[in-house]
């Protein structure tokens, strides 16, 4: 057969053909076809197709003879797709019809009976979902490595200081397990967010046809169940045109990303030799064409930047959905590739940041070295004067204008002796005595905040414990 001929046949058994007085230019074509990507859906597809045909043979609308021949077909046609032999054309315009016209040519009138109480529009909301649902496990699943690359570095820096900043101020010391475990926080929130975006997209909306139903007597709840569905789309109208579902992932992806982009800023700042925090492994890093001492933090970089088109994502669905009167329109057929698109960065990010985390090369003593400086322990000072009775605000004062001297002699709280700190810190300065320096250390500082969601090292260690737990 010609490629001429090929498409005259396609044209024709394309659905709504024998409306038409004249096939689409070939710009139309291109313009409105969508199987350049919508392909990636056609195992969902099939399998749609599969649960589709085996209820209508249940309810007695397809024959045995017709089962078995969709059964077979859809069995080679799904070969054909893996092994990358299926030949896609823009002439059937997407996956749905590529696939049916496929199974046609292969098994005759019974291909063309599958599509018997059903329709494009609740097969591909069916797709989309069947397709997000694997790929919100899949998000889940690297979710929870990464934290678990996190709590394993924690556990190995449970007691490692550093200074903790606010205004990028050096504050208060805290532990670098500490840290590394407000990023686990932060993933463990958006795993559950996906987990509860995953109970609305597991509804399933196949039977809601065009738009308004069927006449034909199908059992919704028994492809819900053949597909693993928790239940049904309740409005077929409702079904066939939200994507609601689809921009809760891409929000929760956009949450996520942000997530990785902070982790990522600070990956940056620690790396440079100015910081001097970490190193990461070579793998994750690129060097200069021209400066020949450069090693630069590429990935995490990158990740910030990703960051970017994955809000983009979300917009853009938004954006779609919200002039769309119901039911399906073809506005719907542009929620794909934004989709897609937020996956696979999510995914791909998340897989390499497990592996980045693992290769992080602590050096302490740097972090030890930079929370020494800046008076870290100014607020573990006032509030020893606190606990020895004086009022917060005047400790406050007090500490600040000690700092403000030692400043002007360039030294640290913790380097002068208990008689100079007495005398800098006024009247109150008689409050202080020997067991003042306990207090100043940055191991003291860190040791003494232990209660839930403090930095001390054994409160760390209890956290970690907690989220192994949960994560088991
Ligand atoms: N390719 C279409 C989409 O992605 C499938 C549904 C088309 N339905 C229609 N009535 N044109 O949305």
């Amino acid at each position: 057969m010609t490629d001429q001929n090929f498409s005259q046949l396609d044209h024709k058994t394309a659905a709504w053909s024998a409306r038409f007085d004249e096939p689409v230019s070939e710009l139309v074509k291109r313009y409105t076809a969508s199987v350049d990507f919508d392909k990636r859906l056609a195992e969902f597809d099939i399998d749609g197709s599969l649960a589709h045909a085996e209820m209508l043979h249940h309810v007695g609308l397809l024959s045995d003879d017709d089962h078995q021949a969709i059964i077979g077909g859809m069995t080679q046609i799904r070969a054909a797709v893996r092994d990358g032999s299926f030949e896609w054309s823009i002439d059937l315009e997407d996956v749905h019809l590529n696939i049916e016209a496929r199974l046609t040519r292969l098994i005759g009138d019974a291909g063309k009976r599958l599509h018997t109480a059903r329709s494009r529009n609740d097969q591909v909301a069916t797709d989309i979902r069947l397709w997000l649902r694997a790929s919100i496990d899949t998000t889940g699943q690297l979710l929870a490595n990464l934290q678990v690359a996190l709590l394993d570095l924690a556990e190995q820096h449970a007691a490692t200081i550093l200074p903790g900043f606010t205004h990028l101020q050096v504050a208060q010391p805290v532990t670098f397990g500490h840290h590394l475990l407000a990023y686990v926080e932060m993933l463990a929130r958006d795993a559950e967010r996906l987990t509860d975006c995953r109970k609305r997209v597991n509804q399933l909306p196949l039977g809601a046809a065009a738009l308004a139903g069927t006449s034909y007597p199908i059992d919704r709840e028994r492809v819900a169940a053949s597909l693993g569905f928790a239940g049904v789309c309740h409005n077929s109208l409702d079904a066939v045109s939200d994507r609601d579902f689809a921009i809760e992932y891409s929000a929760a992806g956009a949450l996520i990303m942000t997530h990785i982009s902070r982790l990522s800023e600070e990956l940056v700042l620690w790396m440079s030799p100015r910081v001097g925090f970490i190193d990461l492994a070579d793998r994750f890093c690129t060097g200069s064409s021209i400066m020949p001492q450069k090693k630069n933090p590429d990935v995490p970089e990158l990740a910030r930047g990703k960051t970017g088109r994955v809000y983009g994502n979300l917009m853009s669905l938004l954006t779609l959905m919200k002039g769309q009167p119901l039911a399906y329109n073809k506005d719907n057929q542009e929620d794909k590739e934004p989709l897609f698109d937020t996956a696979d960065t999510l995914i791909d990010t998340l897989r390499i940041f497990a592996d980045l985390v693992g290769g992080i090369r602590v050096k302490p003593e740097a972090m030890r070295a930079a929370a020494l400086q800046g008076f870290a322990t100014a607020t573990d000072l006032a509030d020893y004067l606190v606990k020895k009775g004086l009022p917060f605000r005047d400790a406050h004062e007090a500490v600040a204008s000690a700092v403000r001297s030692c400043v002007e002699r360039g030294c640290d709280l913790a380097d002068l002796d208990l008689t100079t700190l007495r005398a800098i810190i006024g009247p109150a300065g008689t409050l202080i005595e020997a067991d003042i320096h306990g207090v100043l250390t940055l191991e003291g500082s860190v040791a003494a905040r232990k209660h839930t969601g403090g930095t001390a090292p054994e409160r760390v260690r209890a956290e970690i414990a907690r989220h192994r737990q949960r994560l088991l």
